[in-house]
């Protein structure tokens, strides 16, 4: 399946000032230090690409939520880990627009790499200001803009929407292998497709799992959203989050899959027991019990051995996987068996795809793996964007780009 957007393999890109927006918005310890770097080694093969073809490279991101100007969210230990891990220097501006930054990159050599400053520290990132746009494009004198940061394209902001209008604007390698992974996984998946959804919140995944309902063979639910669907039957789930004002969705999403023609309990799966504490403290006791089993007291904090064990034997048979939120309380081991479990399987027969959606469970899987996410298909650099795209919906930052020919 072709992309359906230009990307730098279809622009004359060579000898250019080229300015990427990439998505360095990178977990931080409680020390303020970079705890992950999946987001800039993902980054490398376009910034590698653009190098090889003699461009000046301008990058810019965001990092955090800050309001206003934050020391603690500059982009500068991320310029310095992204020169260590590309092994050349990145000349870092604490500007984003005006005449400093653009005399930098105008004094710059071919083939540098220059870094601004936050983008959110300026409120008119968020407010995807045209104005705005027009500056960082003025002080990166790019002759293309090139949209690598697939994390945020679900955002329309100025360095994801606005700049299109300034500047001819094309794809990076990373958004078309983010785009085309998720998307040939959904629609043309290597057969059987089983989702597996986990996760807080019911409320946040209903358009994916109408989205599965539609286009997966098996939906396995666990997580705390597993707590809403086994509330709506009546299971007791004790002091457990629950959001009842789901459950019409929840008859919605079962009319969907009667309608189908399938078989509501062998289509949705759900857990058939599950682990308990009293609390999310990382010293309680795993205490597995049956479906009926649940205290007032207890908090359903993992899915159950034997639901382990079936939703194993049915990833066995996928030929796609597509797993969206942890099974547990993943953070702590005590609540990760069902999130561990289910990661050694995807990781012990690799002729399955399998492709794991960002954020939270794209966190448990690298930390799992140990090896960037290399017992996996696919690990996704985008949470909400992943989310989303799998949701059908359409993604600001990429309807922007320039659309490729038909017969591309
Ligand atoms: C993310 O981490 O999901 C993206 O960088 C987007 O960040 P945001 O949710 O603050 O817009």
């Amino acid at each position: 399946m072709g992309f359906f957007k230009l990307t730098i393999r279809d622009v004359p890109l060579d000898n250019q000032t080229v300015l990427v927006r990439v998505d360095y918005n990178l977990p931080l310890n409680a020390k303020g230090q970079i705890s992950d770097d999946l987001r800039i080694r993902a980054s490398l093969p376009t910034l590698e690409y653009l190098l090889k073809k003699g461009c000046k490279i301008v990058l810019i991101s965001h990092l955090g939520r800050p309001e206003g100007r934050d020391k603690k969210l500059s982009l500068e230990p991320v310029a310095e880990r992204l020169a260590t891990l590309i092994h050349r220097d990145v000349r870092f501006i604490d500007e984003t627009i005006g005449d400093k930054a653009y005399q930098v990159v105008k004094r710059a050599p071919k083939n540098s790499i220059i870094m601004f400053e936050n983008l959110r520290f300026y409120k008119e990132e968020e407010a995807d200001d045209l104005d705005f746009a027009k500056k960082i494009a003025k002080a990166s004198g790019a002759r293309y803009f090139v949209q690598d940061g697939f994390g945020v394209v679900h955002r329309a902001h100025a360095s994801t929407h606005a700049i299109t209008l300034c500047i001819p604007s094309v794809a990076g390698l990373l958004l078309e292998k983010e785009y085309t992974t998720i998307t040939t996984a959904m629609q043309s998946p290597k057969k059987p497709l089983v989702a597996v959804m986990g996760g807080a919140k019911v409320s946040d995944k209903i358009p994916l799992i109408e989205r599965f309902v539609q286009l997966a063979d098996t939906i396995i639910v666990g997580g705390a959203l597993s707590n809403t669907f086994l509330a709506h039957k009546g299971v007791p789930v004790g002091k457990s989050l629950v959001e009842p004002d789901q459950y019409s969705e929840i008859d919605h999403i079962y009319k969907k899959v009667t309608e189908k023609g399938e078989s509501l309990d062998d289509f949705i799966v759900l857990p058939v027991d599950v682990a308990v504490g009293p609390s999310t403290a990382s010293n309680a006791r795993r205490r597995v019990v049956g479906l009926g089993d649940v205290e007032s007291e207890d908090d359903i904090l993992d899915i159950g051995d034997r639901s382990i064990d079936q939703m194993v034997e049915i990833v066995k048979g996928a030929g796609t996987v597509i797993w969206n939120g942890t099974l547990g309380y993943a953070e702590k081991p005590a609540w990760a068996h069902g999130s561990a479990r289910l990661a050694l399987a995807l990781a012990s027969q690799p002729e399955t795809t399998s492709i794991i959606g960002g954020g939270d469970t794209a966190d448990f899987a690298l930390k799992w793996d140990g090896h960037g996410g290399k017992s996996f298909t696919h690990v996704s650099t985008g949470g909400g964007a992943s989310l989303e795209l799998m949701s059908g919906d359409k993604l600001p930052g990429v309807e922007s780009l320039l659309d490729a020919p038909r017969s591309k």
